[in-house]
């Protein structure tokens, strides 16, 4: 007989349960991890379903009808999320980002949102509390969100074509209806808007320079993203990569671009703006996210929270830590935040630092976490 092994969704990647310190040290708003890293940034994934099959990310071929996506009693409920996340607000986070796979499709996001909004950082000032979209329900999601309080958001744009726009996102989703829900989110208040575009070479790199034109005179930041070799189902190869450098420098020879300062502490774009010419205003700003060519491990002081309550320490993890677990164990809020207190202690990932050296390649040999159930 042939064993069918059949993967149960919970187990998918491996998580251990959080060590519970015998003394509960009480959070401090400032916690380092082994290289000296704050934590200020967490992603909280809210569903690992998406309508879109972009080939970087859920490849068709993979994630079909037959694919086992999470189940219902697997996910946190709303109440251990904003639960948890107020720990880690007391631990000194101050930017909240909701993902998914596409987290407008988890049902009354809106209520998380109004929870995530009364928390305070530890200064007392509402958090930054932002969201990454497909953008294919925002137009008719954005006025709810911004009324439970949601700031911001970050839509996902691959291409201005409707062609290419189409076979990026492998949905034969049209480009015209993610423009609109970018113009609701400007409109309700959710600016100024973010655009992501992962650049692939020889799938969209020359709608590079068209989308650079397309938001010139808008009030928003268009980055674009080295295509990662996140997860293990996008087939990556380092030739579909196409360097942030030469990125700038095909925009740079139709539209003069200027530097912009950093100005905030472990930023993951680096910053352009369109200069100003003889007969137009300085325009809008143009960033490159360059996890391969130039890694920002260095100062990342983000963490991630999936579907299912594991906390991963880094975007290329294969390993989680079970606070799900803890929290279903009846574990105390003190008790939960002393041991997400120690688990940051002990970190000390830096994959895209290490990408290629011997260190990375001798690696577990385990499988990553993918990008749709871990977020961008
Ligand atoms: P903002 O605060 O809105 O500027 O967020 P952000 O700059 O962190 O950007 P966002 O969450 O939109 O991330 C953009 C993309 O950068 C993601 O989709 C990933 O492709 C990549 N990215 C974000 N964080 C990391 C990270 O920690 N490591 C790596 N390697 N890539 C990251
Ligand atoms: N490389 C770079 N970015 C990716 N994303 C997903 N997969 C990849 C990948 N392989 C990011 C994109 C998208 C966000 C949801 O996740 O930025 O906008
Ligand atoms: Fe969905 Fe975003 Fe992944 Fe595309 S990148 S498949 S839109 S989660
Ligand atoms: Fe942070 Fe890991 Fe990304 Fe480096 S590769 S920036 S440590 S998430």
């Amino acid at each position: 007989m042939v064993e069918r092994v059949i993967p149960v969704a919970d187990h998918r990647y491996l998580a251990t349960l959080p060590v519970i310190p015998a003394a509960l040290a009480a959070p401090t708003g400032h916690l380092l991890d082994r290289l000296q890293r704050p934590l200020h940034d967490l992603r909280i994934s809210v569903t690992d379903r998406c309508n879109f099959r972009c080939s970087y990310c859920m490849p068709k071929e993979i994630f079909d009808k037959q694919y086992g996506f999470l189940p219902q009693s697997s996910l946190l409920s709303f109440e251990e999320i904003a639960r948890l996340a107020g720990l880690f607000v007391a631990h000194g986070v101050r930017k909240i980002r909701l993902t998914g796979g596409e987290p407008l499709l988890r049902r009354d996001l809106e209520r998380l949102v109004a929870m995530l909004a009364d928390l305070r950082t530890v200064e007392g000032d509402p958090l930054d509390l932002t969201l990454t979209t497909n953008g294919s329900i925002l137009a008719k999601k954005a006025a709810a969100l911004k009324q439970a309080g949601l700031g911001r958001v970050t839509v996902s744009l691959d291409a201005l074509d409707d062609g290419i726009f189409r076979r990026m996102n492998d949905a034969d989703f049209p480009v015209a209806e993610v423009l609109a829900g970018i113009d609701a989110a400007e409109r309700a208040g959710l600016g100024p808007v973010k655009i992501n575009m992962v650049v692939k070479r020889g799938t969209n790199d020359h709608e590079i320079v068209p989308m650079a034109r397309h938001f010139r005179d808008r009030n928003v930041a268009l980055r674009f993203i080295e295509y990662m070799d996140v997860g293990a189902t996008n087939g990556w190869r380092m030739d579909d990569v196409l360097p942030s450098a030469e990125v700038i420098a095909r925009i740079g020879e139709v539209f003069p671009l200027e530097r912009m300062p950093v100005t905030t502490v472990g930023e993951t774009a680096e910053r352009w703006r369109h200069a100003a010419t003889a007969d137009r205003p300085a325009g809008g700003e143009i960033g490159t996210i360059s996890s391969v060519t130039k890694a920002f491990c260095h100062d990342c002081n983000r963490a991630r929270l999936s579907t299912e309550g594991k906390l991963f320490l880094c975007l290329f993890a294969s390993r989680g830590h079970d606070l799900r677990g803890l929290l279903r164990s009846g574990a105390s809020d003190a008790e939960i935040a002393a041991a997400i207190g120690l688990v940051w202690q002990g970190r000390d990932d830096r994959y895209s630092e290490l990408r290629g050296r011997a260190e990375a390649a001798a690696g577990s040999g385990e499988r990553r976490v993918e990008m749709h159930y871990i977020g961008g």
